[in-house]
């Protein structure tokens, strides 16, 4: 009898980002920025988090300790709004900056990103995020990290929200990955339990996008996802009853970086990403937090899809959701999602629309569905590849 034999899929691997990681780091940040020879730098913030903590005033410390001549935008808020990018284009021409300094989470990360790129190309910077032309750079982005959740500090991704329509678009090239990164769990202890919660079903998500999909997969990329998804679950559970604990935000934010670097991604021809495009119109729409956009969606992608992707789903449900090796594997697949729902649910994550706090029309669905098809050309998947009625039934699934 003959065998199909799936050859191994070829992968590129890159993850130039230094990583300087651990407490009190956050004052390196000038040194670091000297490093890079940077002669004017933009310092690039939230929506306030970074004033009250008092972390903003020591990066100016850090900076001005430095020599290193600044000027600052802040107000990047959660979906991050192209209006701000152009200012900080505008500001950065304008003052001849040649380095962008992020103190943030993924918004702040990806507005810097989003920015960089509008300095370093003429004409319109929401071009690329259309994907009408390819930019040929990007300004040299350094990240102090607030939040483990987008994994931006180290992707090649960014993603915007475009006022006009609402639409939420990402963008990858690997000249936007950070030179930098400085990551004190510590600074992620003040976090509200729902932002915590949310960039922990992000993390796994990351990992679980690339996990489902239908090549031959490599061994150790399998055990390294399994046990990054784990070791998020776990110390989820640890930070919602003591959110000070300074080792679990170290794994949690550890694993941030790892899960979206592309590391549980080799081998994986790129992975499923359908959970994260659904979420993404929602997220432009409706300005949901990132993750518990995913995990919203989450179940009722898996219930459409594992039938196609059947050994995944039921190895995903073994080897990371404990589920008994008793049954049929389709069974076995099952419980492995609605174990991961009930897990979603004690950490305060929804697992449908509604528990988001939306009610959703069938004719939001339709523009949802058809902006979703928009974004990826028409389909989108690679555990079970989603046509617009896919996507339509989904959404209506985890109405
Ligand atoms: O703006 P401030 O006041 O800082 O408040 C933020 C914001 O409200 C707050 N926060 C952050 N650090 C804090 C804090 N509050 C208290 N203490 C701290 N230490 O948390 C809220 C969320 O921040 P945000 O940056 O939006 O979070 P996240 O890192 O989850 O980023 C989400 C964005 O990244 C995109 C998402 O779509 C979303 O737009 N993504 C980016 C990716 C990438 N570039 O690779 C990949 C992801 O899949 C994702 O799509
Ligand atoms: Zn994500």
């Amino acid at each position: 009898i003959e065998q199909e034999i799936k050859e191994m899929t070829n992968f590129d691997y890159y993850a130039p980002t230094k990583v300087v990681f651990g407490k009190g780091t956050e004052d390196q940040a000038g040194d670091l920025v000297r490093e890079q020879r940077a002669t004017k730098v933009l310092v690039h913030y939230g929506s306030g988090s970074v004033k009250r903590s008092g972390l903003l005033e020591r990066i100016y410390q850090s900076l001005e300790q430095a020599g290193i001549p600044f000027v600052s935008l802040g107000g990047v808020v959660p979906n991050p709004r192209l209006s701000l990018v152009y200012q900080g284009i505008e500001l950065c021409k304008k003052e001849h900056v040649d380095f962008i300094l992020a103190v943030g989470g993924g918004s702040v990360i990806d507005s810097g990103k989003a920015i960089g790129y509008g300095v370093a190309n003429e004409g319109d910077v929401w071009d690329f995020y259309e994907r009408k032309r390819v930019a040929a750079g990007c300004l040299p982005i350094g990240v102090v990290l607030t939040i483990a959740a987008a994994g931006s500090e180290m992707s090649n991704s960014s993603v915007i929200t475009n006022e006009d329509g609402w639409l939420k678009r990402g963008y990858g090239n690997d000249c936007c990955r950070a030179r930098f990164a400085v990551m004190d769990p510590e600074l992620t202890m003040t976090l509200p339990k729902y932002q915590t919660a949310s960039g922990c079903v992000d993390i796994m998500m990351h990992t679980m996008e690339r996990y489902f999909n239908q090549e031959e997969n490599l061994d150790l990329t399998d055990g390294f996802s399994e046990h990054l998804i784990r070791t998020v679950m776990e110390n989820a559970r640890i930070l919602m009853k003591e959110p000070d604990n300074y080792k679990a935000r170290a794994e949690v934010m550890w694993a941030g970086s790892l899960s979206h670097n592309g590391l549980t991604g080799c081998g994986t021809a790129g992975g499923d990403w359908a959970s994260h495009q659904l979420e993404h119109e929602l997220g432009g729409m409706f300005d949901v937090a990132h993750g518990a956009g995913l995990s919203a969606v989450w179940g009722s992608w898996a219930r459409y899809v594992y039938k196609e992707c059947l050994g995944r789903f039921k190895k995903f449900a073994i080897n990371v959701m404990n589920v008994e090796e008793v049954g049929s594997d389709e069974e076995i697949a099952l419980k492995g999602i609605e174990a991961m729902e009930k897990f979603y649910h004690s950490i305060g994550m929804p697992t449908s629309i509604k528990e988001l706090g939306l009610e959703l029309s069938d004719a939001d669905i339709e523009k949802l569905a058809d902006q979703c098809c928009d974004a990826c050309g028409g389909h989108k998947g690679s555990a079970k590849v989603l046509y617009r009625e896919d996507i339509v039934k989904i959404y209506k699934m985890a109405r």
